[in-house]
């Protein structure tokens, strides 16, 4: 299906609702059915109706349609968060004993899920860096339901080989998940690759303008019903018809934004990458990075989320530099039309710092629609205040 298509027509039946060109937001809780027998059948299969709005939704539906489209999945899950999207098909699909093996610098939420949730229902995980396939051999137990992936990660940015680990999955009958957050469908498709389920933080790139919070999920119809009438409907994590107006609009500019984003984070990444006051710059797509060649394999394109380390870096620095950014947003998310810096040591308490731990010295950058030399101007006033 052509993206134009996916964006501008599909899932739009415009006759219905007046010709409008933009959508209209049914705000409705509930359905109203002519006979007793209609409604018996929406009842029957209330993932294929309109019945009730913790369930689905005709604008949520023209979203649901659009999305499972972009990810060339048979269909689509919206939640009302993207940790949601991410946690709700786990429960689904794990039972008490169960065991896990996801990567250790996935995002928080999901770490702790991982670490502080699961167990009370005796469920254990195996963390791994997961940059290279043995990892996920020996990781393996006969009892591992999921492996769960975020690839590239958003901190570190480590990638997964998804066709080699998706094809390891499928002879285990291990069911794979990713969160493909930081590259959007535009820019990585994991079902092609293999993957089952793809999760998606829509309040990043899908919404696009920090006004949003929202998540989607897409995969085989038969797992998304299972998981649809089960945890997402006992647990309630609807998304509402505005927020899903509102991802539709965003979705209209996403090819637009996501390429200004990527093709200004060429431009700030070379510029940070030769600048005296910057130790490393970490990105997918960074001429340096060891895993470039998978990046350029699986993946289409970046985004504008990449991290950073200053020279003789110290906490003290960082800090400095951070508070010294005139225009670049000090803020967590990304994905909108802003540009935003957060660093790691924002994270803890001060008292856990260690000038030896590299992790603890990253900067987050992310870059959104700004002129890249505006961002530059604020990087170079900021960096020089610290030198
Ligand atoms: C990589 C990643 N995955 C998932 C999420 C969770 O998404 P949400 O905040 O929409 O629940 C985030 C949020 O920052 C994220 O950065």
């Amino acid at each position: 299906m052509e993206l134009s298509f996916i964006l501008n027509e599909l899932g739009e039946e415009r006759e219905n609702y007046f010709n409008a060109v933009s959508p209209p937001i049914i705000q409705t809780s509930n359905f109203a059915f002519k006979t007793v027998g209609d409604l018996r059948n929406a009842m029957d299969d209330e993932f294929a109706a309109s019945l009730y709005s913790r369930g689905q939704n005709p604008t949520l539906d023209i979203l649901r349609k659009k999305l499972a489209a972009l990810d060339g999945a048979e269909d689509a899950l919206l939640f009302s968060s993207g940790i949601s999207a991410i946690t709700i098909p786990m429960l689904a699909l794990l039972k008490s004993g169960d065991h896990i093996i996801a990567v250790e610098n996935s995002y928080s939420w999901s770490v702790k899920f991982f670490n502080d949730f699961l167990p009370k229902f005796g469920i254990t995980t195996t963390f791994i860096s997961g940059t290279n396939l043995e990892e996920f051999e020996q990781a393996a137990q006969p009892k591992t339901r999921i492996i769960f992936l975020e690839s590239p990660s958003t901190f570190s940015y480590e990638l997964q080989d998804l066709k080699k680990v998706a094809a390891f999955a499928r002879s285990r009958d291990i069911v794979t998940i990713i969160d493909n957050s930081y590259c959007s469908p535009l820019y990585q498709q994991p079902i092609a690759l293999g993957i089952d389920l793809v999760a998606q933080s829509a309040t990043k790139y899908i919404g696009g303008h920090s006004d949003v919070v929202a998540g989607v999920l897409t995969g085989s119809k038969a797992l998304l019903k299972k998981i649809f009438e089960n945890e997402f409907m006992t647990f309630g994590p609807a998304l509402s018809p505005n927020s899903a107006w509102l991802l539709l609009r965003g979705l209209r500019t996403l090819p637009l934004r996501l390429e200004r984003s990527f093709e200004s984070t060429k431009t700030i990444t070379a510029w940070l990458s030769g600048h005296e006051a910057v130790q490393d710059v970490i990105w997918p797509f960074s001429p340096n990075n060891k895993q470039l060649i998978l990046a350029n394999e699986q993946m289409k394109g970046c985004g504008g989320l990449f991290s950073f380390t200053l020279k003789n870096s110290s906490l003290e620095k960082i800090e400095a530099f951070c508070n010294n950014l005139k225009h670049i947003l000090l803020a967590v998310s990304w994905g909108g039309h802003e540009s935003l810096i957060v660093p790691a040591i924002a994270s803890f308490g001060i008292q856990h710092y260690d000038n030896n731990n590299d992790r603890q010295q990253l900067i987050r950058m992310y870059v959104g629609l700004e002129d890249p030399q505006y961002l530059i101007a604020d990087l170079q006033q900021a960096l020089t205040s610290v030198q």
